[in-house]
């Protein structure tokens, strides 16, 4: 099996840039198959922090091919952006990037539009990052997108401008200010940089590069919790970010499937709105947050921070058919006399085994283990981990069926540990 996916099992944010990153040299292609600019992958070498939203994290590899799959929708104006801050020149980054025909574009208009509906909603927000996801996917689904490959044709637009008509016309019903120009300008800037590119049918490529033998890692966005189907609806993204995504949004038979490496972080996080059972609204909820550096890194919000959810963890595990478990930010961890787990729900006074569709409440039932205290960054063996630290992932384990094969212990390549 020459394709494995790796996902985030949470609320997004667990570490994916990060670890990509790290595996990257154990594969030949790196691919982004849902979501778009909402995202924001954070990873670290040399002392330099980079922020990705679209482009895929191995992309500081040299060697190794990037795609922007078929299943991503693309803000040219953040591409644009984006490539001009990686510090690669742009022949470099076009002999490393392909972008598939079929990905539909974020439009000007998508922008407005989120932020419109957002804005219409008053006490109900969603929290979304406001990059135009949920209307660029509404529109693929209605037949209504724009898509990369249409970038070349002559009448371009013409297509753009009537595209624009209809989302002038939706907008005329929302009582919302907006200035279409601004957006503009950057927008048709990145169109012009995208033409650079080469623009492909990707699923073709992707199909042949792996009957030959190479090696693919898809990289989700976002996280389990956040599944248009499987989230707390509809305090979700708008795209399928679970493993089967990784099939509709590169273009691959499941068959092809070998491992599904879950991230998961030592504790849990959720930015925007949407229920979080083991949130922590107080001093302890604080230092996570600060410690953790818990901070939107697409949108500068501030993420809630509560213990690790295990019902959650176990079900996000279900529906990806996870393989294999990375655990991330447990050195944000040490310094608790005792740390708390939740090991089941309660609901209206009995005990509740499944996460309920329609977000009704539910209490979560904690179990109490013994922290840790030392500075763990500097550690590159598992066998020189603290051993509380070391219950704690035994026990996760032990509760989930699965190994734990990757322990990070800071946010640079190097602080990764390796089981074997
Ligand atoms: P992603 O969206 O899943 O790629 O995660 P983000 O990049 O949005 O957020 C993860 C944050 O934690 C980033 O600032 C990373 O640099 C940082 N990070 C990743 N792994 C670790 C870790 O093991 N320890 C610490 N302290 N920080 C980490
Ligand atoms: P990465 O890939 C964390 C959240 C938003 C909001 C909801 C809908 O970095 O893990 P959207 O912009 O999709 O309409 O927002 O989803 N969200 C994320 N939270 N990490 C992300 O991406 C996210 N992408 C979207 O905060 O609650
Ligand atoms: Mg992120």
């Amino acid at each position: 099996m020459n394709i494995d996916i790796l996902l985030g099992l949470q609320w997004g944010d667990e570490g994916k840039g990060k670890i990509v990153d790290a595996i990257s040299p154990d594969y030949d292609i790196i691919a982004r198959f849902q979501g778009g600019p909402n995202a924001g992958h954070s990873l670290e070498f040399n002392n330099v922090k980079h922020v990705l939203h679209l482009i895929p994290s191995g992309i500081f590899h040299p060697e190794k091919i990037n795609i922007i799959g078929n299943g991503v929708v693309i803000d040219p104006a953040v591409f644009k952006k984006e490539t001009e801050s990686l510090g690669l020149s742009a022949d470099e980054l076009i002999r490393r990037l392909i972008i598939s025909a079929r990905a539909n574009l974020i439009l000007p208009g998508h922008r407005i539009l989120d932020a419109a509906y957002e804005h219409s909603k008053g006490q109900t927000k969603i929290g979304s990052t406001l990059k135009g996801i949920g209307p660029a996917y509404t529109d693929k689904v209605a037949r209504n997108g724009l898509r990369a490959g249409e970038i070349l044709r002559k009448d371009f637009r013409d297509l753009y401008d009537q595209h624009m008509k209809l989302h002038l016309a939706i907008l005329k019903g929302y009582d919302f200010s907006f200035d279409l120009k601004e957006y503009e300008a950057g927008w048709f800037e990145g169109i012009e940089l995208m033409k650079k590119f080469r623009i492909i049918n990707t699923e073709y490529l992707i199909n042949d590069l792996i009957s030959k033998g190479k090696k693919l890692l898809a990289e989700g966005a976002q996280g389990t919790m956040l599944d248009v189907d499987f989230g707390s609806y509809p305090f979700v993204t708008s795209s399928n970010t679970i493993s089967a995504g990784a099939c509709t949004g590169l273009g691959i038979s499941p068959k092809k499937i070998g491992e599904v490496l879950g991230i998961f972080k030592a504790y849990c996080t959720r930015v925007g709105s949407g229920p979080f059972p083991t949130e922590l609204n107080d001093h302890t909820g604080n230092i996570l947050r600060e410690k953790g550096h818990e901070f939107g890194s697409t949108t500068g919000r501030p993420r809630r921070c509560g213990w690790l959810d295990l019902p959650a963890l176990k079900y996000a595990i279900m529906i990806d058919g996870v393989t294999r478990l990375f655990i991330t930010k447990s050195d944000v961890m040490s310094g608790f006399d005792t740390i708390k787990v939740c090991v089941s729900y309660k609901s209206g006074g009995k005990e509740c085994h499944e996460i309920p569709f329609d977000n009704s409440p539910v209490e979560p039932v904690f179990m109490e283990m013994d922290g840790w205290k030392e500075n763990i960054s500097g550690i590159r063996e598992y066998k020189d981990l603290p051993e509380n630290l070391k219950k704690y992932i035994g026990f996760v384990e032990k509760e989930t069926g699965l190994p734990i094969t990757m322990v990070s212990v800071g946010p640079d390549r190097e602080e990764t540990i390796f089981r074997k």
